[in-house]
């Protein structure tokens, strides 16, 4: 069984308890609804930690008024279910006063790479993201934190700023799991009605196009037009941004010389996706 902590007090002498056994310990951030991409990552941490902490916490702050935040899925016990099987220690499970005690005042605000992708489309979402991430990993101390490459953007931010305030926990970036057909896992694959769901995988076959197109160092802005195309052709509306990006800094390219990678969010009916491959 998976033990349950539901506040800090709890998580940091369980934490603490760990240490002065000798134990390491992984922390894996994610908003319950948990499907096999969140447990690769608990997977992941314990391929190097002898123990792993998974937090369920759907963070309001994240979510924009015209977002999903009160349809989220939340099911709790199904989550603890699968973290049972797949053998991770303990979930933190904090409620909102938890993470935001009243007169709560205090944000953490990444500048630069949150002005790109997915910033513009979701203002104070990367804000909301790294200040309940800069709290979970104050909170638990871990020795090493995983996030999915599925979200990138997420991904380069939480580094940025663990860096940027010296936060003593390795950041740890994981590969995108993915559905046979290439759609990558997500919570929000719930959503699909079934002929969205058919139409889906066609995210993934566009950014394996302009990844291929651009990797010698051609232009990406044709390779770019085509793929938009392709997406608007498979039923995708609106495509918010299609694009290729500095892997490190996020910013736009016309041509790919170092690390880089190609990003799309799109609308499929109400429901959006995002997802993106290395070049
Ligand atoms: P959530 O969407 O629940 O995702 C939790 C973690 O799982 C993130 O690091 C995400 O990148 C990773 N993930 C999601 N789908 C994946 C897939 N198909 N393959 C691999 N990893 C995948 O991301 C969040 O929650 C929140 O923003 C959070 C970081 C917890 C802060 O609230």
């Amino acid at each position: 069984p998976v033990l349950r902590l539901n506040d800090v007090a709890a998580l940091r002498a369980q934490v603490r308890a760990w240490r002065a056994a000798g134990e390491g310990v992984a922390l894996v951030p994610t908003m319950g609804a948990l499907h096999e991409g969140h447990l690769s990552l608990v997977r992941q941490a314990q391929a190097g930690s002898r123990r792993v902490v998974v937090s369920i916490f759907v963070n309001p702050t994240q979510f924009g008024p015209n977002e999903d935040f009160s349809r989220y899925p939340r099911v709790l016990e199904a989550d603890l279910a699968l973290l049972a099987e797949v053998g991770a220690d303990a979930a933190f499970l904090p409620d909102v006063t938890t993470m935001y005690p009243p007169g709560f005042a205090t944000t953490v605000t990444v500048a630069g790479l949150t002005e790109v992708l997915c910033g513009p489309f979701r203002p104070g979402h990367f804000a909301g993201v790294a200040t309940v991430v800069t709290k979970l990993l104050l909170q638990g101390l871990p020795d090493r934190a995983i996030f999915g490459e599925k979200d990138f953007q997420q991904l380069q931010v939480i580094r940025r700023a663990t860096r940027d305030l010296d936060i003593p926990v390795a950041i740890e970036g994981a590969p995108t799991l993915r559905e046979p057909d290439g759609l990558a896992l997500s919570s929000r694959n719930r959503y699909l009605s079934e002929e969205e769901r058919r139409a889906a995988p066609a995210m993934y076959a566009a950014l394996q196009r302009v990844a291929e197109a651009v990797r010698g160092g051609a232009e990406t802005a044709p390779a770019l037009a085509e793929g938009r195309t392709a997406l608007e052709a498979a039923g995708f509306g609106p495509v918010q941004y299609l694009s290729v990006n500095d892997a490190e800094s996020l910013a736009p390219l016309e041509r790919v010389e170092g690390p880089a990678r190609v990003l799309a969010a799109a609308y499929l009916g109400r429901t959006r996706l995002i997802d993106n491959v290395a070049v």
